[in-house]
């Protein structure tokens, strides 16, 4: 059985990409599973190459087709900030109460129309024969007024979609993936990694 490993020490991407590729005949292994330990220095630009960045470099390490993500929250209001500096934004190791709320802050009176945000989501992935592949998606909404919900992690609670009408904070696992950046960017490269025979 061919072997994907995903480049992530995320226990919810890993549960993710499990069940959205559980109908390909594939073994997917965590970087840890995979016994793979580096540091990976992400300074690429874009979700694009950040994604390239951690694929290239986790591929150097195994003989299996590697997966990547990287992802992030645009805020148009903020000209597209935290953007790929969304973990690292006001410091990687600053709660999300208090990034939540700066952001809530800098948005303090600005109207629904201004408000307009998305999660966007990168998917590289590097095949053994060296091949690269790349998918992105987004999920479009509106930052809140206030935090709402405890789901999801990160800025799910200030990430309000018009399609529930709520943030994503206050959806539950199967709704999140079924509309997410991150759900959408994955089926978007399974059609790929089928495309090539895997
Ligand atoms: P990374 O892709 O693991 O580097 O994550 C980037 C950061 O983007 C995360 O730490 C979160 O702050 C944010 N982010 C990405 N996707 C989501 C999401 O679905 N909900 C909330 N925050 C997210």
């Amino acid at each position: 059985m061919k072997k994907i490993v995903f480049a992530t020490g995320n226990a919810g991407k890993m549960r993710e990409i499990r069940e959205i590729l559980a109908d390909m005949d594939v073994e997917v292994l965590s970087m840890k599973e995979a016994g793979v330990r580096i540091e990976i220095c992400e300074d690429g630009a874009t979700f694009e190459e950040n994604a390239l960045i951690k694929a290239r470099a986790v591929a150097s390490c195994v003989d299996a087709i590697v997966l990547a993500d990287d992802s992030g929250l645009e805020v148009d209001y903020l000209d597209r900030a935290p953007g790929v500096y969304s973990a690292r934004y006001l410091g990687e190791d600053t709660s999300y109460e208090v990034k939540n709320q700066a952001i809530l802050d800098k948005l303090f009176g600005v109207r629904k129309e201004q408000r307009s945000a998305r999660f966007v989501c990168a998917i590289a992935a590097v095949l053994p024969d060296g091949e690269e592949l790349l998918a992105q998606a987004a999920i479009e909404g509106y930052i809140g007024e206030k935090p709402a919900g405890s789901g999801g992690f990160g800025y799910d609670p200030i990430f309000y979609v018009d399609a529930y009408g709520c943030s994503t904070a206050e959806l539950s696992p199967e709704q999140k993936n079924e509309i997410s950046h991150r759900g959408k960017a994955l089926r978007a490269m399974k059609e790929q990694l089928l495309l090539h025979g895997v």
